[in-house]
């Protein structure tokens, strides 16, 4: 790699391998990691510290740390650790396999925070002090700022909290990433805060670069390695069907005069179903598109190079293998019209509130009250976290949440009598979709949601039991507000522990 990366002289003295860095991280810390999705994750010290902490445990020694992150990571970094049982604490968002299972078997701690709280809260003290930060850069300046990589997320306020930082630049990035980035240094804490001076979603507010004080760089390790960003799925009918139902609304929605043929500021959840809605917007009718989201995927890419999205402000890039060397070849053009910023102003409630965003996210199921679980599985197991899901639905001009109707060949309805737990209450859900159909609750009663849910949104399989559930909850639940039989609302879930089918035998 070239030596020119780290064109700071202190700097450059402080070159040291992954495993000689790894052990400058002591038993019990707090370390804050670069990484969102898979993108600007550190790719080295990660896996030289789960040995050195495999070989600890190997010796009887009990070494375990705090890992604080911008979101997910890749199996370099959440995976590696995970697998040696390294982390004691996770937050705020993960989606390893090994993790998750490890969360679930009660073996890890995990703190599920909405990703726009998580700088503020280690600002304000809420986890104890960050001892080490390990951050990915694209290089390093001669006066010490930094070139930052594929993904900001925390990783502003970890060079700031930290007592110590071990950089990692990463050659493989490339060097035109320099300029993409908005980094925003006027946060400050209550009570002086002041207004975040962004009208518009595409506007440049902060500093390209990250600011670092040199001296409590205790490493800089080299890498040379690409992100590990997986391909997306080719839309199926049950995602096409999904995307074609938004379409028809948003498209219903500016005849209706309530949004303009621009529409509003698009942010999109990650994942197949969202990445169809984006393949069937960039096909649609509107143009001149704008995304103010969390993660920028391959749909989004797409929408840019056609011209159908002018421009894209993130946190992070998603791109699977193909996608990005269509970015890294354009990288220029891409440049001009994406703004990756730190994830406390990509996901900031202010912002999201002022600019009037679409948002679309995905969720595991909904009662039929419009209740949004977006995180546990039958009640109980984690399967990734709340991310972004709730700072953007609390706060967007539209909030629409998607799914298939099932789950598991049909075993699992994603509409249920009771949530079996709660991410997005029904004041913040406005529109579920599956490929059933469209549900617009804006403006319902409780009544009115589930009576719409069951005939827009339901799988035919489970319509007849939940109208049946629907009109007896109606005539013998003690209140008639939000009508629920409490002995048999959650009687979907427990049959599907006990029977492995939600559908009642017949
Ligand atoms: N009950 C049990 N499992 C369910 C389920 C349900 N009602 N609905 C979905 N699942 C399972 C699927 O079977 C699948 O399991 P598998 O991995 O074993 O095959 C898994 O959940 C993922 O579902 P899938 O339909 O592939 O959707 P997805 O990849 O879009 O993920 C969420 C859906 C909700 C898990 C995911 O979007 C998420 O973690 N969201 C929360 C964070 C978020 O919204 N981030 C974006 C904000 S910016």
């Amino acid at each position: 790699m070239a030596i020119s990366r780290i064109q700071h002289e202190g700097l450059r003295q402080r070159l040291m391998s992954a495993e000689a860095a790894a052990a400058l991280i002591p038993p019990g810390a707090h370390v804050g990691m670069s990484g969102f999705t898979g993108a600007g994750y550190p790719k080295a010290v990660p896996q030289a510290l789960a040995a050195r902490i495999a070989a600890a445990h190997a010796r009887g020694q009990d070494f375990r740390i705090g890992l604080w992150t911008g979101a997910s990571t890749a199996p370099e970094l959440d995976g590696a650790l995970a697998k040696v049982n390294a982390v004691e604490l996770r937050m705020p968002y993960q989606s390893d396999p090994t993790g998750r299972a490890r969360i679930n078997a009660g073996e890890m701690e995990y703190t599920d925070i909405h990703l726009s709280h998580v700088a503020q809260y280690v600002w304000f003290g809420f986890f104890g002090k960050l001892d080490v930060a390990v951050v990915e850069v694209a290089g390093i300046l001669p006066d010490g700022r930094l070139i930052p990589s594929t993904s900001v997320g925390n990783n502003k306020t970890w060079l700031d909290q930290a007592d110590k930082i071990i950089l990692e630049v990463n050659g493989r990035m490339p060097e035109g990433l320099a300029g993409m980035h908005d980094i925003y240094y006027g946060t400050a804490l209550p009570p002086e805060r002041l207004p975040i001076p962004m009208t518009q979603a595409d506007q440049r507010i902060g500093e390209p670069y990250l600011r670092c004080d040199p001296a409590k760089v205790i490493a800089v390790v080299e890498t040379a390695q690409g992100d590990r960003n997986s391909k997306f799925a080719e839309p199926d009918a049950v995602s096409a069907a999904i995307a074609g139902h938004l379409i028809e609304f948003l498209q219903h929605e500016v005849k209706r005069g309530r949004l303009s043929p621009r529409l509003l500021p698009l942010q999109s959840g990650v994942g197949n179903i969202a990445n169809a809605v984006l393949a069937g917007l960039n096909n649609g009718p509107f143009e001149q598109l704008q995304a103010y989201t969390e993660v920028l995927q391959d749909g989004m890419l797409d929408m840019l190079a056609s011209g159908k999205l002018s421009h894209a402000s993130a946190t992070a890039l998603s791109l699977s293998p193909e996608a990005w060397e269509r970015f890294e070849r354009d990288i220029d053009f891409y440049r001009e019209r994406v703004v990756l910023r730190p994830q406390e102003i990509s996901n900031h409630p202010e912002l999201i509130r002022r600019l009037g965003l679409i948002a679309m996210n995905a969720m595991i199921e909904c009662d039929l009250y419009g209740n949004v679980n977006s995180t546990h599985v039958m009640g109980s197991s984690i399967m990734n976290g709340i991310g972004g899901s709730g700072d953007f639905a609390r706060n967007a001009y539209l909030s629409i949440f998607m799914t298939p109707s099932t789950a598991k060949g049909g075993k699992i309805s994603c509409l249920v009598p009771m949530a079996s737990h709660v991410d997005h209450t029904e004041h913040d859900v406005q529109i579920i979709v599956t490929e059933q159909g469209l549900a617009d609750l804006r403006g319902l009663s409780p009544k009115e949601r589930a009576a719409l849910l069951i005939e827009r949104c339901a799988h035919p399989d489970y319509r007849d039991a939940l109208r049946d559930y629907f009109e007896r909850a109606r005539r013998g639940a003690p209140g008639q507000h939000t009508p629920h039989l409490l002995e048999e609302a959650l009687s979907w879930h427990t049959r599907y522990l006990r029977q492995g089918d939600m559908r009642a035998a017949t």
